[in-house]
């Protein structure tokens, strides 16, 4: 790939590919593998995929081209892109809200990509192959989770991995990574994929998940999809502005972001296929377990398949890559930031918020059994990690979202708004469909989740 330099120097991706392969890194990741299943298993399986897919497709899509070309257009991070349209307003706050919510998954987001670190040892290692029902590998998951020594060491280890390559600037860090684990990531997908479906009892899980009942459906159902999309999707706190600013006016926005939606989406869906089918051939594993799916069930049926122990690995290996490459975009967005408005160096930028960060994570790693106290919080009733999941993995991206639509639709010039997303595109008939999602379906829909969860929080408070 060549290298260009854009407006101010700038640097942009060598091709539409570096963007669309970063942006799907930045998509693809513990959503995907962990959280799409689980929620797709606790809300009726099918009926919950066919709902996701159309709102990737009308909610999501729509969402994402306004972050892109918002960052294109601009060639700032989120909060400089605000600022850039409406000097001297309250909208840069949206991106100060971005980079706030980025910095705060990061803290969480790299416990949970640590405990995958260390499955991803014990499956090398062949810690699973002596047990055998769900229950041990649920013991197992608690004592992993609830030991100090291991959860902070693996948090430490995935968030030195993530600085690591954040260091290395766009091209020559994310670009080059993403080249190389992407595709290596749909492979293991699919190979695993592969081995679920031809086990033995295999059609129950597969009707499970494709056969779909929507007499189960209900709101909740339908905003958990809503939800699950923003979050995968890596939508409303900066991120795909971020990297939309580092993408050249000759590509074609509509198309990269069609791509990417599609690659996340597609990565869920195989997620779910490699887990279902194995799932249900498995005695005693419910679809519903919730939260601990992956952790908890995997490694009990790895262990009942052939190379059980190779194939539990290999899942790991690809949860773990997912996971760093959608750190990186977490940790981009504040570094990005720091060095356009603030004028820090890079190295500088990025060494600090990977300290700042991970002394964040530290009460969410301890907050899953280490300590009693963080592991059930006063007044809240959850966990540290929960706590910090709900507030900023869900209301924040949620509200962010929310502004993002607003301003989008209703503060830009339609004329600059379209010249952003569309300039370069093969489909400017497109162009009013976008600005009618963008203006009416999205905030209205955005605003229904954020107001079930309000509510819900208020409830449960
Ligand atoms: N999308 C990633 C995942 O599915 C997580 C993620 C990375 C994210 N960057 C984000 C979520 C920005 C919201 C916003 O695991």
């Amino acid at each position: 790939m060549q290298l260009d330099s854009g407006e101010r120097g700038r640097e942009i991706w060598g091709s539409r590919l570096g963007f669309v392969l970063a942006a799907a890194g930045s998509a693809i990741g513990l959503g995907n593998v962990w959280r799409f299943p689980y929620l797709a298993g606790q809300n009726g399986g099918a009926a919950f995929v066919f709902i996701y897919l159309a709102i990737v497709l009308l909610i999501g899509l729509p969402v994402m081209m306004a972050e892109v070309g918002l960052g294109r257009f601009t060639r700032r991070n989120p909060v400089g892109a605000f600022a850039k349209i409406v000097p001297q307003s309250g909208w840069r706050m949206v991106g100060v809200l971005g980079v706030i919510t980025g910095f705060a998954i990061l803290s969480y987001y790299s416990v949970v990509a640590g405990w995958t670190l260390r499955y991803l040892v014990k499956a090398a290692t062949g810690a699973f192959t002596s047990l055998t029902d769900p229950g041990q590998t649920g013991a197992l998951f608690e004592q992993t989770v609830g030991d100090i020594q291991t959860v902070l060491t693996f948090h430490a280890l995935f968030m030195v991995l993530t600085v690591a390559v954040v260091i290395g600037g766009v091209r020559q860090g994310i670009e080059r990574w993403t080249l190389i684990l992407m595709p290596a990531l749909f492979l293991l997908l699919l190979l695993l994929v592969l081995r679920s479906v031809t086990l033995e009892g295999a059609s129950k899980g597969i009707a499970f998940y494709l056969n779909p009942d929507f007499s189960e459906v209900t709101g909740a159902t339908f905003l958990a999809a809503l939800g699950q999309a923003f979050f995968s999707l890596s939508l409303g706190m900066g991120a795909m502005i971020t990297y939309g600013s580092y993408l050249s006016e000759r590509e074609d926005a509509v198309i990269a972001t069609a791509s990417v939606s599609l690659f996340d989406t597609l990565a869920a869906f195989l997620a779910g296929l490699a887990i279902f089918p194995a799932l249900f051939t498995v005695e005693g594993a419910e679809p519903t377990q919730g939260a601990g799916l992956a952790f908890v069930v995997l490694p009990a049926i790895f262990h009942r398949i052939p190379f059980g122990g190779l194939f539990g690995t290999v899942f790991f290996v690809l949860l773990a890559v997912a996971a760093l490459t959608s750190a990186i975009s977490l940790l981009e967005v504040c570094v990005a930031y720091l060095t356009d408005e603030k004028g820090w160096t890079r190295k500088m930028a990025c060494c600090l918020v990977g300290v700042v960060s991970f002394v964040l994570g530290i009460p969410a790693a301890l907050s899953t059994g280490a300590s009693t106290f963080l592991s059930r919080l006063p007044l809240v009733h959850m966990g540290f990690l929960d706590l910090m999941d709900t507030i900023f993995g869900n209301v924040a991206l949620t509200l962010g979202a929310l502004l993002l639509c607003l301003f989008v639709g209703w503060r830009w010039l339609p004329e600059d708004a379209l010249t952003g997303t569309m300039e370069g595109s093969a489909y400017p008939r497109l162009a009013h469909v976008w600005l009618f999602l963008i203006r009416y379906l999205c905030p209205l829909a955005i605003g229904a989740i954020l107001l079930q969860t309000l509510i819900k929080l208020l409830l449960s408070g």
